[in-house]
C-alpha cells in the first residue's frame, strides 16, 4: 500500500472565495471584496475611484493591486458584482459543510482565515471577538467530526486598510502586522489547530509572468520586495509558532510552476530548468534553507534589479524560521521553448506552447497527471521534508439533473492524479496530504466564475448572483469517500 496510515485525506477551501459574510460578524473589508467577476476572455476588473472623484474601472493584476496616490477602491460600480463578497457562504452553512465532508470520510479540510475578519483594517491594537469566535466554533466542529484542520494564514485576501495605505505588501510595516495577526490565531488555537500554511501560493508574485502577464523590471523589482517582506513575515511566523506550541507544524505553499522543455534543444532545456528555478525554487529556498538561492542572482540582474530592502537582521531571521513541510498546488504543466511558435495555449492562468501530447480542460489547462509525480519527486530530492498537495482538481461545467451530478470527468481526472502521487510515494516520496481543491463549490480565484466548479459537493450559486445556496454530495464526492475509507487502494468507479 503507497499511503501511509493517516494520510490526510481531504480538501481545501480560501477564505476569499468560499466564506462569504464580508461585512458581518465585524470584520473588515478585504482586497478580493473588491474584484468583479470576469471569464477565460475577460479579465476581472477592481474598481475604484481617483484623488479627485473620477471612477475607473481596470483589469485586475493579480499580487500588484496597488491603486494611484489618494485613489480608494470604489464600491457601487454599476451593473458589476462582486462575487467573493457573498461567495458560497460557509460563514452560514459551516455545520452543514462540515457535516457533508464528515460524510465523505475526510480526514483533513484546508481553509484560511480572513485576516480581516481578525482585525478589520489589519491595523487594530485588538482582535475583532467575533471573528475569533466563529473560526473555534468551526474548528471544534472539525474535532468532533475527527478532521483536521491545515489553515492558512493569507490566501489573497489582504485587509483593504492596509493595502489603501502601504500598496499590497510594498512596505516593511506588513511584517508587524502580520506576525501579530499570526500571533494572535497561534494563541487562540493552539489546542485546536496543529498545521499551518503561511502564504497561499507565494511564488505567484513572480512566476505569474508564466502564465502570460510580462513585467518591467520595475514591476518586477516591486514584486521581488513584496515576496521579500513576504519571506520575512512568514519566517518570524513560523519560529513564533513553534514557541506558542512546539508541535505546530508549519508550511510554506508554492503553485506548482511545473514546465517542460518544448524540444530537445539544449536551448530549451536551460530554459525550462532556469524556469522551474525561478517559478518554484526561488520561494522554496528561501522558505525551506533560510537563504536566497544562487540563481536569485542572475534572476535579479536579468531584470536590472538592485537595491532591493534586504537587511543582516532579515537574512538572519530567514535562517530560524525555515518551514517543517513544503505545499503545493498541482493543476497542469506548461512547455517553453526559445522557438518560435504558432500553436499557443490561450486559458485563463495557461500561456505558452501547446503540448501535443497532452489534452486540455475547458479553461485551458493542460491535463497532465505524470507532471504530478515529477513536480513531488523533483521538489522532494531539493527539500527532504514531508509535502502535501493541498489543490488539485478539474474546474468544469456541471450539469444538473434530477438533483444530481454525474461528474464521471472529475473522477477520471482524479484517478491518474492519485496513481500519480501513489507512484511518486513508491519512489520515496515523503507525501503526508492530499487536498482537493474546491472541494465544496467555490468562486473561482481566475475568473471570479462560479460556472468552473472543482467541488465534491455542489453548491446552488450562479454566476448572475442567483440561487438558494443548497448543497449536495456529486458522483464524484461518492466515489472519493471509497477512495479515503480505502487509503487510497480502491480507485475504481
Ligand atoms: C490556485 C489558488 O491558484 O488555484 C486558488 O490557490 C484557486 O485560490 C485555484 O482557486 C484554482 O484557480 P481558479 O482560477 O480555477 O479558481
Amino acid at each position: 500500500m503507497s499511503f501511509k496510515e493517516g494520510f490526510f485525506w481531504g480538501g481545501a477551501t480560501a477564505a476569499n472565495q468560499y466564506e462569504g459574510g464580508w461585512n458581518e460578524g465585524g470584520r473588515g473589508p478585504a482586497l478580493t471584496d473588491f474584484c468583479t467577476g470576469g471569464s477565460v476572455k475577460e479579465h476581472r476588473k477592481v474598481t475604484w475611484e481617483d484623488k479627485d472623484g473620477k471612477i475607473h474601472v481596470t483589469d485586475q493584476v493579480p499580487m500588484d493591486d496597488t491603486l494611484p496616490e489618494g485613489a480608494v477602491h470604489y464600491v457601487t460600480a454599476d451593473g458589476y458584482l462582486y462575487p467573493n463578497r457573498e461567495a458560497t457562504d460557509f460563514y452560514h452553512h459551516y455545520k452543514e459543510d462540515i457535516a457533508l465532508m464528515g460524510e465523505l470520510g475526510f480526514k483533513m479540510f484546508r481553509m484560511s482565515i480572513s485576516w480581516s475578519r481578525i482585525f478589520p483594517t489589519g491595523m487594530e491594537d485588538k482582535p475583532n471577538q467575533e471573528g475569533l469566535d466563529f473560526y473555534r466554533k468551526v474548528f471544534e466542529e472539525l474535532r468532533a467530526h475527527n478532521i483536521e484542520p491545515l489553515v492558512t494564514l493569507h490566501h489573497f485576501d489582504t485587509p483593504l486598510g492596509l493595502v489603501e495605505k502601504y500598496g499590497d505588501w510594498l512596505h516593511r510595516d506588513y511584517i508587524d502586522y502580520f506576525v501579530k495577526y499570526c500571533e494572535t490565531v497561534f494563541t487562540e488555537y493552539k489546542d485546536l489547530v496543529k498545521y499551518w500554511l503561511t502564504f497561499n501560493e507565494i511564488n505567484n508574485t513572480i512566476a505569474l509572468s508564466l502564465f502570460g502577464f510580462s513585467f518591467t523590471d520595475e514591476d518586477y523589482k516591486k514584486r521581488l520586495q513584496h515576496l521579500h517582506y513576504q519571506f520575512v513575515a512568514s519566517a518570524k511566523a513560523v519560529k513564533l509558532g513553534h514557541k506558542i506550541n512546539p508541535d505546530f507544524k508549519i508550511g510554506c505553499m508554492c503553485s506548482g510552476m511545473v514546465v517542460y522543455p518544448h524540444t530537445c534543444d539544449p536551448k530549451d532545456v536551460l530554459k525550462a530548468q532556469q524556469t522551474f528555478e525561478e517559478g518554484m525554487f526561488y520561494c522554496g529556498d528561501v522558505q525551506c534553507f533560510g537563504e536566497y538561492p544562487p540563481f536569485a542572482k542572475r534572476m535579479w540582474k536579468d531584470h536590472h534589479v538592485t537595491g532591493l530592502d534586504i537587511t543582516e537582521e532579515d537574512k538572519q531571521i530567514l535562517k530560524e524560521g525555515t518551514v517543517d513541510m513544503f505545499t503545493y498546488s498541482y493543476y497542469m504543466t506548461n512547455n517553453v521553448t526559445t522557438h518560435e511558435i504558432k500553436d499557443k495555449v490561450g486559458g485563463n492562468y495557461a500561456a505558452g506552447v501547446r503540448n501535443e501530447y497532452l489534452t486540455y480542460s475547458d479553461w485551458g489547462w493542460a491535463l497532465d497527471p505524470t507532471g504530478l509525480q515529477i513536480s513531488l519527486e523533483k521538489i522532494y530530492d531539493r527539500y527532504r521534508r514531508p509535502i502535501m498537495v493541498v489543490e488539485n482538481g478539474l474546474g468544469a461545467f456541471d450539469e444538473v439533473e434530477d438533483g444530481k451530478v454525474h461528474d464521471d470527468y472529475r473522477i477520471d481526472y482524479y484517478i491518474p492524479h492519485i496513481e500519480a502521487m501513489s507512484k511518486a510515494i513508491d519512489n520515496g516520496v515523503d507525501l503526508i496530504g492530499y487536498t482537493t481543491w474546491g472541494c465544496v463549490d467555490v468562486v473561482s480565484a481566475g475568473t471570479g466564475e462560479m460556472r468552473k466548479r472543482y467541488g465534491f459537493i455542489y453548491v446552488d450559486k450562479h454566476d448572475d448572483g442567483t440561487g438558494d445556496m443548497h448543497r449536495f454530495i456529486k458522483d464524484s464526492g461518492y466515489w472519493y469517500k471509497k477512495v479515503i475509507e480505502s487509503n487510497g487502494a480502491d480507485l475504481s468507479k
